[in-house]
């Protein structure tokens, strides 16, 4: 399968160095990875879509140590209806989003459960507003709309990545031997969620977006939004009053989304 190719040495530049990297905690490390695999992958395309320039445009986020990221500056955003649904904020603020079609489409290809669809189709798009513990976060953004098995996986595919599983086709990525080196650990929040989650009978819900997930960095491979409207349309409960404006626990994590740049 053709997947994107990260530079060890460029991406261990881009965080300041390699006594930079030995400060850092392996979890922060490996998101950090994550989001470089998506920032090649949109580097990948040859022809620009004005939400793709964008994208490319947005500056190289500077790394703080200690604070995490949390809320990375977006750069000017198409502004959001008065009641905006989740596709608005597809369209708008996760667009172009190829990781996360990508791995919603293989799992359509390969006949997964339209719960699992839906769970890759968001997993990572958080990411858009925070990038440490993207796993934690994305599950509390979706969690008041969607089943609880949805975000449940989606709060538990961080840890899974670094967990092997041959039964379902899931191998320890040899991307992060090659970028962490062999003797990579996991944090213990890491690994004691793991125990949990590999007893546990929702075990598939979290462990099916990995698998996914490693179909979903094809270069030039560009799938639309279209044929996942309806599968959205059952699987997430669209607030009437809109996202961000319904009073539920993460109404501020998705106002926040629409304006980022709001201070106050
Ligand atoms: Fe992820
Ligand atoms: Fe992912």
């Amino acid at each position: 399968m053709k997947t994107v190719d990260i530079d060890r040495r460029s991406f261990i530049a881009k965080l300041g160095g390699a006594a930079a990297v030995l400060t850092m905690a392996p979890e922060l490390l490996a998101e950090e990875l994550e989001d470089e695999m998506i920032r090649e992958l949109d580097n990948s395309f040859q022809q620009e879509t004005p939400q793709q320039q964008e994208t490319e445009d947005r500056p190289e986020p500077t790394h703080r140590r200690g604070t995490g990221r949390v809320f990375t500056n977006m750069k000017e955003l198409p502004p959001l209806p008065d009641k905006p649904t989740f596709i608005d904020f597809f369209n708008a603020r996760f667009a172009p989003g190829r990781h996360v079609l990508q791995s919603a489409n293989h799992a359509v290809e390969t006949g997964q459960p339209e719960r699992t669809i839906f769970a890759c189709l968001v997993h990572d798009v958080v990411q858009g507003l925070v990038r440490c513990d993207h796993g934690y976060w994305g599950a509390q953004l979706f969690a008041p709309y969607v089943d609880e098995r949805v975000s449940w996986g989606i709060r538990y595919h961080q840890a899974l990545r670094f967990f092997p599983d041959d039964e379902v086709g899931y191998a320890y990525p040899e991307m992060y031997n090659r970028i962490f080196g062999k003797d990579y650990e996991v944090e213990d929040y890491i690994k004691r969620d793991y125990d949990m989650v590999r007893n546990h009978k929702w075990y598939m819900e979290s462990r099916l977006i990995t698998v996914n997930d490693q179909y979903g960095f094809v270069p030039g491979y560009e799938p639309s939004i279209e044929p996942f409207i309806d599968i959205i349309g059952r699987q997430f409960k669209q607030p009437k009053e809109g996202l961000g404006y319904d009073n539920s626990p993460s109404a501020h994590m998705w106002r926040t989304l629409q304006n980022p740049d709001r201070p106050l």
